[in-house]
């Protein structure tokens, strides 16, 4: 049988999006094709940098991210199995995050982009935690269709170590926030808990292999509401409830609980059966909104974000999915945390939906905006 011939270079190239990712303690580089594929996904973490002080460090982030920038693309480009010259675009994760660390990855996107003579794009990483689940690794056997549109509108959630909200999301490109966090994110409630406990860090991944051993119910944990009607959310309240659980409660005579490691799986247990709750009430609060006039105003579910690796919440946001009757759309477990392939599918999203035009090398940082500044 005749082989079939590689496309020419260009058409490869308009097809082959380089996303950067430097918003936090990530160096990530990617190359995604056709808004679809992941070729690779190269994320250099700087945990081990940030350990020692429990939680990410401005300076060092940005310091490392410079270090690691340009090894991290020329990784995710060799992994990919093409040369730098093929890339057709570049996408680059420019808002919301720490300034530094996304300074770097914008000066970087930028050079890029000029010196190959390709279109750059700026993307909101909050937004691209949901393009996540609409990817596939190049390995999978079938290749599904891009997004249907019959999934939109839908139902996202955000869940990560800085932001937790629901979307009404209309398309990969166009949403809007229905509400959100009123004080920690769902990740940062997490991470202080395995904290608390005395967990590696990041807490959120050891709080969940802890918690599969644990007893849900041991603790009654508090499960915020707000008022009535809210779509915020609040974790405070928990993460200190589970603080005076561990430590004790100020001021009271009683001694702190001795730290067995059955006590230590019943707390995560227990905390986790209470963060997934209150994040399920509020998801069946958004949907009952929209279909109080009695039509599915949604659907489909779509999640994304670190806290969307966690096991309990994947299952519940399943089952909540199923019992409405519509797909919920979960990233794989490598795309749930930070990474640059989400951030190169959802630059592919932008450039189609704007006629391919490209950025100016103006295109800046910013540390929390999250409305897109205007195409150039
Ligand atoms: O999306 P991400 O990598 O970074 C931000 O944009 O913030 O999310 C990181 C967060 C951390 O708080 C981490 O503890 C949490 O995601 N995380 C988890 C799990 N895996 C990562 N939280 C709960 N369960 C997990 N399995
Ligand atoms: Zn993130």
């Amino acid at each position: 049988m005749a082989a079939t011939p590689p496309p020419p270079a260009a058409d490869r190239g308009s097809r082959l999006m380089l996303g950067i990712e430097t918003s936090c303690d990530e160096t990530a580089a990617a190359v995604v094709r056709d808004g679809r594929t992941v070729l690779s996904n190269v994320i250099a973490s700087q945990h081990d940098l940030h350990a020692e002080y429990g939680g990410v460090v401005p300076e060092i982030a940005s310091r490392a991210h410079a270090e690691r920038l340009l090894p991290v693309v020329r990784a995710a480009v060799a992994q990919a199995s093409i040369v730098l010259s093929d890339i057709g675009a570049v996408a680059v994760g420019n808002r919301p995050g720490l300034i530094g660390s996304l300074l770097v990855g914008v000066s970087g996107a930028k050079a890029l982009a000029w010196s190959l003579g390709v279109p750059l794009v700026g993307v909101d990483h909050v937004q691209a935690h949901l393009y996540a689940a609409f990817l596939r690794d190049a390995a999978d056997l079938v290749e599904p269709a891009m997004p249907a549109s019959d999934v939109f509108p839908a139902l996202g959630l955000v869940v990560s170590g800085g932001h937790t909200s629901i979307y009404r999301v209309e398309s990969p490109v166009r949403m809007s926030r229905l509400g959100g966090t009123i004080d920690d994110a769902l990740g940062e409630a997490f991470d202080k808990v395995g904290a608390i406990l005395g967990l590696p860090f990041p807490g959120g991944p050891a709080v969940d292999k802890t918690a599969a051993t644990g007893k849900d119910r041991a603790f009654d944990f508090p499960v915020s509401r707000l008022a009535k009607g809210s779509l915020d959310f609040s974790f405070s309240g928990l993460k200190t409830a589970v603080r005076y659980a561990v430590e004790g409660v100020p001021g009271s005579e009683a001694p702190a609980p001795a730290r067995t490691p059955a006590f230590v799986a019943d707390i995560c247990a227990s905390f986790q059966r209470a963060a997934v709750r209150a994040v399920l009430l509020k998801l069946d609060a958004a949907w009952s909104v929209a279909t109080a006039d009695g039509a599915p105003a949604y659907r489909a579910l779509i999640i994304g974000g670190g806290v969307s690796a966690n096991s309990r919440l994947r299952r519940e946001c399943l089952a909540f999915a199923s019992s409405r009757r519509v797909p919920a759309l979960l990233p794989s477990m490598p795309l749930c945390v930070d990474n640059a392939a989400m951030i190169a599918g959802l630059g592919y999203a932008i450039l189609a939906d704007r006629g391919g035009v490209s950025d100016d090398l103006g295109l800046t940082a910013h540390a929390t905006a999250s409305t897109r500044p205007p195409a150039a």
